[in-house]
């Protein structure tokens, strides 16, 4: 772990904009403020990092950061974490930022052409570039936060001036299996997993939301993502192959959150690519009923709930993950799942902005 920025008192209450006294107040009415991490002579101390966050979270003001996870490929999450996305800016008038985390880059090329990607890429201008400058300590570094996030993304209304994106690069394939070795390149500093958040720190209290598009596994990049996600969502296809692996998402991303002594909870699970038949309908149910699967064994881990709305199968769909078609409206992009993707982001919403 890197050091951590401890805070008395009088620290807390500057930061937070108020008295000493209030700060002492809400200590004793707020069960959920945080702990000291250790009480000094001089009195207690906190982390830094946790008393932001909480004070952030106080006054509703807290950027959410929203990780899209499964293990399985193609169920889905792409599609979802982008119109969610682009919905949550385009319709709800919320700063919103997308980071790709995939080294597909199918988030990035929905939302910018392959030719402004390919000369982002080329100038350093994605998250590989900043995995590679830690990665290479001693080569002078590339990455620059401003220059790399992309404003205004997406097609739909010409660019959505709410929505920005963080581009992901294919470079990022050859990288990720070397960032959890970066400590033995002579980067005895950098913490493998706080790279995303260290470069983000400067702009994450621009942003209502962070929307995160995750590879399908549990490695390093996706573990930068969880660092600073303040929930995840789980999208998936109802059916046995693609649910199968959602208990070992619970049971890690629960096991990671004990390592960084921080909560990070299940959203909850959305059905993706739903068809009318007894399969999809059995599993929704058994998901619906939170009974899925290992879940239902009365072993330690609780199923996450299913998300009310589910995401029909529609043909525009496909044909809309394509930035050159240029599709300016969420009915020509998600067709006949526009309506179930709407409902989602007003869920998911909902749930993320639930008043303490
Ligand atoms: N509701 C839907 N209806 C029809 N097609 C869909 C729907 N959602 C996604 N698809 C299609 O399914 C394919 C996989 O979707 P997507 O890329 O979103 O999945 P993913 O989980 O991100 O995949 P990967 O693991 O490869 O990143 C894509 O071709 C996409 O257009
Ligand atoms: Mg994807």
């Amino acid at each position: 772990m890197d050091q951590k920025a401890l805070v008395g008192i009088a620290e807390i209450a500057e930061l937070a904009g108020v008295s000493k006294q209030a700060v002492s107040n809400w200590r004793i009415r707020y069960d959920d403020f945080p702990r000291p991490f250790q009480n000094l002579q001089s009195g207690p101390v906190w982390e830094r990092e946790k008393i932001e966050s909480w004070v952030k979270s106080f006054r509703g003001q807290e950027t959410h950061v929203i990780s899209f996870i499964n293990l399985k490929g193609g169920v889905g999450k792409t599609t979802t974490a982008v119109a969610v996305a682009e919905m949550l800016a385009q319709e709800h008038r919320k700063h919103v930022l997308l980071i790709d985390l995939d080294p597909q880059t199918n988030a990035t090329v929905t939302l910018i052409s392959e030719d402004q990607w390919a000369e982002l890429d080329a100038n350093g201008r994605t998250v590989a570039q900043l995995f590679e400058d830690r990665i290479n300590p001693h080569a002078t570094p590339r990455f620059d936060i401003e220059k790399a996030i992309v404003r205004g993304v997406s097609t739909i209304a010409d660019g959505i001036s709410r929505l920005d994106l963080l581009p992901s690069s294919i470079r990022l394939i050859d990288l990720q299996d070397r960032i959890p070795m970066i400590a033995l390149s002579g980067n005895f500093t950098a913490n493998p997993l706080e790279i995303l958040r260290t470069a983000l720190q400067p702009v994450l209290d621009r942003y209502d939301y962070v929307i995160i598009d995750c590879p399908p596994s549990l490695g390093t990049v996706t573990k930068n993502g969880l660092r600073i996600s303040t929930g995840y969502v789980i999208p998936t296809i109802p059916d046995i192959v693609s649910t199968w692996g959602i208990y070992q998402i619970v049971d890690n991303v629960q096991r990671f959150a004990q390592d960084i002594e921080r909560a990070i909870p299940a959203i909850g699970i959305v059905a993706t690519k739903v068809q009318s038949n007894n399969l999809h309908r059995r599993v929704i149910e058994d998901l619906r009923a939170r009974r899925l699967g290992k879940f239902s064994e009365g072993g330690p881990l609780e199923q996450p709930p299913l998300f009310a709305n589910t995401i029909s199968q529609a043909v525009a769909v496909a044909r809309g993950a394509d930035v050159e078609a240029e599709l300016r409206t969420f009915k020509a992009k998600y067709g006949a799942a526009e309506a179930d993707l709407r409902s989602l982001t007003q869920e998911i919403k909902a749930k993320c902005e639930a008043k303490r």
